[in-house]
C-alpha cells in the first residue's frame, strides 16, 4: 500500500503526520523547496523542432512520428535513459491549420505497447489515441481527421491505461499548434522560437545514477513530485529575448505538480489564450495557476537589457499535506535575457477572439461528477464499461466537484467546455475562455457546459478523467460515447459487456 493511502485511510492531517514522530516532523518542515538564486541558467532553452510533413495522395498533410527509446544528456555526467518522438526526449511541435485534413504515421519503436492521444482535439473517438487505440511494439497506427476547431495550443502524449504516468515520465509528449485565419490578423507575436515560444514545463526526480526516479514524496498524495524543473527538456534554461513582446505557450506537462507562474519582479503579463484558444480580451495578471495538462498563452513585455526569471510561487489549494506535494515550493524556471535593443512594438490587441457562448443554450442533460479516493462517482475506470452516452448536437452541463482533501483536475476528451459558474458565481478571468482541463479546488462546484457536435460512435468511447497521472492510472477516469439519433450505448471493440 502506498504511504499516501495509509495516511488517507487513517484520515490524518498535519497534526497526525507530525505526531508520527520527530523524523516525520523534521521531514515535513524540510519539505519546502526554494531554488530561487540556485539555478545556474547556463543552458539555452531548447526549442522543439517543427514536425515536417508531406502532402499525401489523399491531399492530407502526413506527419511521421517515430516513438523510440534513447539517451538524453540533461546535465554533465551520465546520460539519462529516455523515450522520445523522432528524437530521444519529447517530440516535435506539430502545426496544422483549421480545415486541413491531417494524417499521422505513428510508429512504435519501443518494445512494449503505447498510444498517442491528441489532447484538446475535436476528432472521431477511434482517432483519439486513448486506451482503446494502443499501438503494439513494432507496429504503426495511422489516424486521420480534419482539423475543425479554432487556433489553440494543444498537445499529444501516451494514454495507455495504467501506464500513462510512466510513459509520459520517460519523455513522450509534444505540442500540437492549431492555426486559423482568426488569429493571424491580430498581429500577435508569432515567429516560432523567436517571439512565440513553446514552454513544456516538467518536473523530474533524478536518482544517484542520473536516471529518472519514480520518487513519490513520503506521505504525498499526487504521485511523483520532482525537484528539478525542465523546460522543453532543458534544465536551468535561459532565453534570449530580441523583441519587445514575447508570447509564451505554457504547457504543464508534469505528472502531478501544480505551477503558480509569475515573474521574479512580479511584472504583469497578459493571458491571451487558454486550452481551447483565444480569450475574448487579454487578462492582465501577475500570477497564473496551471495544473497538469492545462495550457496558457501569455504575452510578456520586456525592456532592453533586462533579465527576469519565470518562477513558480507557493500555491494555495494543497490541502492538509500540500507541502509534501510541492505546494509550498518556490522554483526558478527560466531566465529571460533581453538584448540591448528590442524590435517590434509593445501593444497587445484589446480584442482577441469570441467568448464562449454556451451559457444561453438549451441544456439536454445535466450530470454530476464527484471526484474522491481516486474514483469518479464511486467507480473506477473499466475498459469494458461505457459510463454513459451523450446525444449528437446537444449541449450538456456537467457539475464537477473534488470531494476530498487532495488536488484533482478534470479533463474531457473531444470537446472544449465553458466554465459557466464556480460555486454559483462567475468564474475567475482565467477560466473564461475555452477549456478542456480545469483545476478543481477542494469543495468547489464547477459547472461546465459543452456541445457534442458530431463524430457519433456508440461503441468507441472518449475519456474524462483527473489529469494527475497517478490518479488517472489508478482509475480516476470514465468513458462516454456520442450517440446519433436512435443509437444506444454499445460495447468497446474487443471488450465484453460489463456484468
Ligand atoms: Cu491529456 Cu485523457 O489526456
Ligand atoms: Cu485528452
Ligand atoms: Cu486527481
Amino acid at each position: 500500500m502506498r504511504r499516501r493511502t495509509v495516511l488517507k485511510a487513517f484520515g490524518w492531517g498535519i497534526g497526525g503526520a507530525v505526531a508520527l514522530g520527530g523524523g516525520f516532523g523534521a521531514y515535513y518542515l524540510g519539505a519546502k523547496r526554494d531554488t530561487v538564486g540556485k539555478v545556474a541558467f547556463d543552458a539555452a532553452l531548447s526549442i522543439p523542432a517543427l514536425a515536417r510533413s508531406q502532402r499525401g495522395a489523399s491531399g492530407a498533410r502526413v506527419f511521421t512520428l517515430g516513438i523510440q527509446p534513447g539517451e538524453t544528456r540533461f546535465k554533465a555526467g551520465r546520460a539519462t535513459r529516455t523515450w522520445g518522438v523522432n528524437g530521444t526526449y519529447l517530440g516535435p511541435t506539430i502545426r496544422a491549420r483549421r480545415g486541413e485534413p491531417v494524417e499521422f504515421v505513428v510508429h512504435n519503436g519501443l518494445d512494449e505497447e503505447t498510444s498517442l492521444h491528441w489532447h484538446g482535439m475535436h476528432l472521431p473517438a477511434v482517432m483519439d489515441g486513448g486506451p482503446h487505440q494502443t499501438v503494439a511494439a513494432g507496429q504503426s497506427w495511422t489516424p486521420r481527421w480534419t482539423i475543425d476547431q479554432p487556433a489553440a495550443t494543444l498537445w499529444y502524449h501516451p494514454h495507455l491505461h495504467g501506464s500513462t504516468a510512466e510513459h509520459m515520465y520517460r519523455g513522450l509528449a509534444g505540442l500540437f499548434i492549431v492555426d486559423d485565419e482568426q488569429v493571424e490578423p491580430l498581429n500577435l507575436p508569432s515567429e516560432y522560437g523567436v517571439d512565440d515560444v513553446p514552454m513544456i514545463v516538467q518536473d523530474r526526480a533524478f536518482d544517484g545514477d542520473q536516471q529518472f526516479a519514480q520518487r513519490e514524496p513520503l506521505a504525498g498524495s499526487l504521485g511523483v513530485i520532482g525537484d528539478e524543473i525542465l523546460v522543453n527538456g532543458t534544465i536551468g534554461p535561459y532565453f534570449d529575448v530580441t523583441t519587445r513582446l514575447v508570447r509564451l505557450r505554457l504547457l504543464n506537462g508534469s505528472p502531478a505538480r501544480l505551477y503558480h507562474f509569475g515573474f521574479s519582479d512580479d511584472r504583469r503579463f497578459s493571458l491571451i489564450a487558454t486550452d481551447g484558444g483565444l480569450l475574448a480580451a487579454p487578462w492582465q495578471t501577475d500570477r497564473l495557476y496551471l495544473s497538469p495538462g492545462e495550457r496558457a498563452e501569455i504575452v510578456v513585455a520586456f525592456e532592453p537589457g533586462e533579465r527576469v526569471e519565470l518562477r513558480s510561487y507557493p500555491a494555495a489549494h494543497g490541502g492538509v499535506l500540500g507541502r509534501l506535494d510541492g505546494f509550498d515550493d518556490r522554483l526558478d524556471i527560466c531566465q529571460f535575457r533581453a538584448a540591448g535593443s528590442l524590435s517590434g512594438d509593445a501593444a497587445v490587441p484589446a480584442v482577441l477572439g469570441a467568448a464562449p457562448d454556451l451559457a444561453g443554450e438549451a441544456v439536454a442533460q445535466e450530470r454530476s461528477f464527484v471526484l474522491a479516493s481516486n474514483q469518479i462517482n464511486g467507480r473506477s475506470m473499466a475498459m469494458d464499461r461505457i459510463d454513459f452516452g451523450v446525444r449528437e448536437g446537444t449541449v450538456e452541463v456537467w457539475e464537477v466537484t473534488n470531494d476530498n482533501g487532495y488536488l484533482h483536475n478534470f479533463h474531457v476528451h473531444d470537446v472544449q467546455f465553458q466554465v459557466l459558474t464556480v460555486d454559483g458565481g462567475a468564474p475567475e478571468p482565467h477560466l473564461r475562455g475555452w477549456k478542456d482541463t480545469v483545476l478543481l479546488v477542494q469543495g468547489r462546484r464547477y459547472r461546465l457546459a459543452m456541445r457534442f457536435r458530431d463524430h457519433t460512435d456508440p461503441n468507441m468511447p472518449y475519456m474524462y478523467h483527473c489529469h494527475l497521472l497517478a490518479h488517472e492510472d489508478d482509475g480516476m477516469m470514465g468513458q462516454f460515447v456520442v450517440l446519433g439519433a436512435g443509437e444506444q450505448v454499445g460495447v468497446p471493440p474487443g471488450q465484453h459487456r460489463h456484468p
